[in-house]
């Protein structure tokens, strides 16, 4: 990029996390619609914020109403719409913060795009591994149904593709575990990788 340098910061990241009992992290939860995404990072955001930890949650739903308003649903744009996230998830784990990304993510190649911008152990891949069919007969918003009928085009796992995960650090599957199961998995998780204490 011409005539942009890049200006480092007097406070390393490291410095800004030190002597905390988190570290900065992301947790990316990917699945498909009605996996349990949402839910499921919510309810562990509670979880964490009411044991005093630092945390923020994106999620697609919310982003696309504004961050991302100009993008829809084709290829390019949801690539593009993982490389904003991943650059604003960063962007607040250099804060400090334990951040929560809740997005279908449907392709491989931007999930690992996005654990490229972290250091080793700083990426958590979550992968809500509810089967296709509970999601479409949970279909909270309607959107399967429309998608089935032709009103919706490019919808994820009707007419669009979604690469699963194949080794994600977390896999929970929201058609046999209970979201309490589900919060506590990923907070043993934390525990055990030293991300809280
Ligand atoms: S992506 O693929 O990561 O860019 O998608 P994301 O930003 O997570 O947005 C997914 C939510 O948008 C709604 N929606 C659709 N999803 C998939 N395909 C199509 N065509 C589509 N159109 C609208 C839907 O409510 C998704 O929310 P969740 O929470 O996943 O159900």
């Amino acid at each position: 990029m011409s005539n942009i340098v890049w200006h480092h910061h007097k406070i390393t990241r490291a410095e800004r996390a030190a002597n905390k009992k988190q570290k900065p992290c992301l947790l990316w939860f990917t699945g498909l619609s009605g996996s349990g995404k949402s839910t499921i990072a919510n309810a562990l955001d509670v979880a964490l914020h009411e044991r005093g930890y630092h945390t923020f949650l994106l999620d697609g739903d919310n982003v696309r109403h504004a961050l991302c308003k100009d993008l829809g649903f084709s290829d390019d744009d949801r690539v593009e719409n993982i490389r904003r996230i991943g650059e604003v998830s960063k962007l607040f784990a250099d804060a400090g913060l334990i951040v929560l990304s809740a997005f279908i993510s449907p392709f491989t190649s931007d999930r690992r795009l996005v654990r490229n911008l972290f250091p080793a152990g700083e990426f958590i891949e979550v992968f809500m591994d509810t089967p296709l069919d509970t999601c479409e007969e949970r279909d909270p918003k309607g959107l399967y149904e429309k998608a089935r009928a032709g009103e919706i085009k490019d919808f994820t796992g009707v007419d669009s593709p979604y690469e699963a995960p194949e080794r994600p650090e977390v896999r929970l599957d929201t058609a046999t575990m209970t979201i309490d199961e589900c919060v506590n998995a990923l907070i043993d998780f934390l525990v055990n990788s030293e991300l809280i204490r």
